[in-house]
């Protein structure tokens, strides 16, 4: 490890963890060695990071038995029956509970693999290596894992933290620019939920990030993870605040549903779904025009969409936000914004006026 290399801690009491977050780090074999403590490890991959990464990181492995499991690629196989493969993998090769199931990939690995680690044999140890910015910013930090129904996106999962993440920076290099951006819309997210300095950092540095400067993205990954462990330290198991990590999901899943899973990222669906909590948050008298303008702004120079797509109408839309994580008792509640950096998690808005938001967007 270099001295370069940033450790963020994720304060979680007996469950605490670290993150790394640095060039070189697939192949640095003792970093491996300080968090997996038995002797078998299930790496699990999928067909595009596999044959890029795969090698790299079995050498560093190289004191352990490994095993791979490589998945089909893309949001639409985050499914039960993708998840089902790793437990085939785990059972015809025997592994026991002393094992470390490792995830090696962007937020679809992460998530089904977590998922899987949570529930072999009631749970065995779990390893974040994630390779897309996405994942480094936000789905490898936090211990949510999960697959998607038909009906929902990420309805079906548990909360299970790994023993370590980590975020190797120069894996983005094979990262296509779409990704690159889906990734920057969990960063943009971030400065508005709660961090005002770190959003007009990224108003005069978003082009630094798009042209991949290692050092902005170095300081985008640590900010983005400092803010979300922060989070996640003071409410793990989302009682409350950490519903603010989800600025612009409601909308944002229900345009992944919609559209069908995989047809729009994550990264995009969210954008989108940022900049229509903010058309709400202005129309509701929160967030003023030139706020709600420098989002918009910061969004689409991100080279994400800031509107969803033209077939989801008024009535789609409130039918797929229905089915949401934040919805109590049948009532919807969203994570608006009273200002840059202030975001907050409510249900008491007038619901005339998120009919009016979903109005202008419908054609
Ligand atoms: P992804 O996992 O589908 O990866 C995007 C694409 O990039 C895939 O085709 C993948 O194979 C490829 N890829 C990965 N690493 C690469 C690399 N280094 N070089 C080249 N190609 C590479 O998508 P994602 O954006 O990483 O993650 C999105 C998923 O994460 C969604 O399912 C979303 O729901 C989930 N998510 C979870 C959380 C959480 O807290 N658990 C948070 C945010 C998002
Ligand atoms: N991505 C939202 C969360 O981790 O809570």
């Amino acid at each position: 490890m270099s001295a370069d290399t940033r450790i963020l801690n994720v304060d979680l009491g007996v469950r605490s963890y670290p993150i790394y977050i640095g060039s070189g780090l697939l192949g640095d074999a003792e970093i491996y060695r300080r968090h997996i403590p038995g002797e078998r490890v299930m790496v699990v991959t999928n067909e595009t990071v596999g044959p890029l990464y795969l090698k790299q990181v079995l050498a560093a492995l190289g004191d352990y038995q490994v095993e791979t499991v490589v998945l089909p690629d893309g949001e639409k196989y985050k499914t039960l029956e993708t998840w089902q493969r790793i437990f085939d993998g785990l059972l015809e090769r025997r592994f026991d509970r002393q094992c470390t199931v490792l995830a090696l990939g962007g937020g679809v690995v992460g998530d089904i693999a977590g998922f899987a680690a949570a529930c072999y044999q009631r749970g065995v140890h779990f390893i974040q290596v994630p390779t897309t910015l996405l994942a480094q910013v936000d789905s490898s930090v936090g211990g949510k894992t999960g697959v998607n129904h038909p009906l929902g996106k990420n309805m079906i999962g548990a909360f299970y933290q790994p023993r370590c993440v980590i975020a190797d920076t120069d894996s983005l290099n094979t990262l296509d620019d779409r990704q690159l951006s889906a990734g920057l819309a969990e960063v943009i997210k971030y400065g508005l939920i709660s961090d005002l300095p770190f959003f007009e950092w990224l108003e005069s540095n978003i082009e630094r990030l798009l042209s991949r400067e290692p050092e902005a993205l170095i300081y985008a990954i640590e900010r983005s993870c400092q803010d979300k462990a922060d989070v996640v330290a003071a409410d793990e198991l989302e009682a409350g605040k950490r519903a603010l990590l989800n600025l612009g999901h409601t909308f944002g899943h229900a345009i992944e549903t919609g559209v069908g899973y995989g047809e729009w990222l994550h990264g995009e669906a969210v954008a989108a779904g940022v900049c229509m909590a903010g058309e709400l948050s202005r129309r509701l008298g929160w967030l003023s025009a030139e706020k709600l303008y420098r989002i918009v702004e910061l969004v689409s120079k991100a080279n994400l969409p800031t509107v969803p797509p033209e077939n989801i109408g008024r009535s789609q839309f409130l039918e797929l936000m229905a089915v949401d994580k934040k919805v109590v008792s049948g009532k919807l509640r969203l994570v608006l914004m009273q200002g840059l950096g202030q975001s907050v998690i409510t249900g008491d808005f007038d619901t005339a006026e998120l009919q009016n938001t979903l109005d202008e967007y419908g054609r």
